[in-house]
C-alpha cells in the first residue's frame, strides 16, 4: 500500500526522521489559520500517489494566509496525472540549500535490501540514475544486520556527502531505515532530502510503501487505508476475506484456486476474440473450501458489478467435491433472492474432478433458469463470452 506525503511524513516524525510542521486539509478556507499556525508563510503540497507533483503545478508557495487559500483553492481538484486532488498539505517554508535523494527498499533480484542515495536529489532519481548512474550510489543492506553506523557510514561515503553533514545524514539514515523495519515498509524514499541555510537536514517529501503481508501485525495501518479510493466491491470482498480484482471487460470470473482463475482469464480472454472482444471483468478466487456461504458473498460481489453480462464459475473439485460446491451454487442463488437481491445475469458452470457427475447432477435438478452447464474449460469459456456478447 502506497502511503500519502503527509502518511509518510507523520511515520517518520514518529521514528524521529527530522521533518518540516505541517498539517493536511481538504477546502481551501482551512489553509489561512493553518499557515497562520505555521508561521505566516507555507508550501502547499498537492497530496496524490503520483509522482511529479511539482512539475504538474501540485506545489506552491504561499506568501501569506490568503495566498494560501488561494494557492489552495487552485490545488484541491487539481488532476494530476489522472488522479485527483482531494487534500492539500501545507509545510513550513524550507531554506533549501542543497537537495539530496535517500532511499531503502527491497532488491528482489538480488535477495538483499538496498540502499540508494545521490547528492543529485530534488529531480527525478530516474534521470539521474540513467544519465548519471555514477552519482547514484546502490548498497546492499543486510537484513539481520540492518543499517548499522558502519553501514550508514559507508552509504555517506558512496553517495559523496559533504563532509560537514555526514554524520547528520548518517543518523537520518539509520532512523530511516527503523522506519522501513518496525513499519514493515517495502519502499522508504525521501526527495528531497535537503540541507538548509542553517546547516540541518531535514526530509522535505516521502514516498512509503508498507507491505501489505504485515497487516496482522500492524494494526494501525488500516487506519491510512485510503478507504474513498478503493473499488467499493474490492472493499467489500477484502471485509469477506475473498480475492477480488477489478478487471476491465464483461465476464465475470469465479474459481477455486488462483492458478485456475488465472488460466480462466486467459482462456475467456481467448474465447472472447471470437465474440466480438468481450474479456473477463474481474478476478475471483474462492480458495479451497467453497461453502454455500462463500459461493453466495462470492456471487454477490460478482453480479453487484454492473460490467459483468455474463458469469463463468469454474471450479476443480478436489477436497472440497464438486457436489458440495454444486449445493453452493444452489443455496448462493436462493440466499441471494432471498434478500431481495434479483439474480439477473446468465451463469455458465463447469465442473470437474472430484464428484463431477454428482454435482452436475445437483445442478441438473435444481434447473435454475439462469444457470448453465459445460462440461470443459474451454467450451464454458466460449458460452460466457457468447452470452457477454449478446447482452
Ligand atoms: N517545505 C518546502 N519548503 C520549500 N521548498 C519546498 C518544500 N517542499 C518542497 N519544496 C520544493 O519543491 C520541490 C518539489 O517538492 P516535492 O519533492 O515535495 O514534490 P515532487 O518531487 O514534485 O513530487 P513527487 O515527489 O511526487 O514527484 C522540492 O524539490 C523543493 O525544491
Ligand atoms: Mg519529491
Amino acid at each position: 500500500m502506497d502511503l500519502f506525503e503527509y502518511q509518510a511524513r507523520d511515520l517518520f516524525a514518529k521514528h524521529g526522521v527530522p521533518v518540516l510542521d505541517g498539517e493536511v486539509i481538504d477546502t481551501p478556507e482551512a489553509a489561512a489559520a493553518v499557515t497562520e499556525r505555521l508561521g505566516g508563510r507555507a508550501v502547499v503540497k498537492a497530496q496524490v500517489k503520483v509522482g511529479g507533483r511539482g512539475k504538474a503545478g501540485g506545489v506552491k508557495l504561499a506568501a501569506d494566509p490568503a495566498d494560501a487559500v488561494e494557492k489552495a483553492r487552485a490545488i484541491l481538484g487539481m488532476d494530476i496525472k489522472g488522479h485527483t486532488v482531494h487534500k492539500v498539505m501545507l509545510a513550513q517554508t524550507a531554506d533549501i540549500k542543497e537537495e539530496y535523494y535517500v532511499s531503502f527498499l527491497l532488491d528482489r533480484t538480488n535477495r538483499t535490501f538496498l540502499a540508494m542515495a545521490s547528492v543529485q536529489g530534488g529531480v527525478e532519481i530516474e534521470v539521474v540514475a540513467e544519465e548519471n548512474p555514477e552519482a547514484l550510489a546502490k548498497i546492499a543492506v543486510d537484513a539481520v544486520e540492518g543499517v548499522t553506523p558502519a553501514k550508514a557510514a559507508e552509504i555517506v561515503a558512496a553517495a559523496k556527502f559533504p563532509a560537514e553533514i555526514a554524520d547528520q545524514v548518517a543518523d537520518v539514515l539509520q532512523k530511516l531505515w527503523v522506519v522501513f523495519v518496525k513499519e514493515d515498509a517495502l519502499l522508504v524514499e525521501v526527495n528531497p532530502l535537503v540541507k538548509t541555510g542553517e546547516g540541518k537536514i531535514v526530509a522535505l517529501d516521502g514516498k512509503v510503501s508498507l507491505d501489505e503481508n504485515a497487516d496482522f501485525r500492524q494494526p494501525e495501518h488500516e487506519a491510512l487505508e485510503d478507504k474513498a479510493a478503493a473499488n467499493p466491491l474490492e472493499a467489500k470482498a477484502k471485509e469477506k476475506g475473498l480475492n477480488y480484482v477489478k478487471l476491465e471487460g464483461e465476464v465475470g470470473i469465479i474459481g477455486n484456486g488462483a492458478g485456475l482463475v488465472m488460466s480462466t482469464l486467459d482462456v475467456v480472454a481467448y474465447a472472447g476474440e471470437n465474440h466480438g472482444g468481450v474479456k473477463p471483468a474481474n478476478f475471483l478466487d474462492i480458495g479451497g473450501g467453497a461453502s454455500a456461504e462463500v459461493m453466495a458473498n462470492g456471487l454477490e460481489i460478482i453480479l453487484g458489478d454492473p460490467d459483468v453480462k455474463s458469469v463463468f464459475v469454474n471450479v476443480f473439485g478436489g477436497i472440497t467435491a464438486c457436489d458440495a460446491v454444486a449445493n453452493g451454487i444452489v443455496q448462493a442463488l436462493e440466499l441471494l433472492s432471498s434478500k431481495g437481491e434479483a439474480v439477473t445475469k446468465p451463469l455458465v458452470v463447469r465442473l470437474d474432478g472430484n464428484n463431477a457427475e454428482l454435482g452436475r447432477q445437483i445442478l441438473t435438478d435444481a434447473n435454475h433458469p439462469l444457470v448453465q452447464q459445460v462440461d470443459t474449460m474451454d467450451g464454458a469459456a466460449d458460452k460466457a463470452a457468447e452470452l457477454a456478447a449478446a447482452k
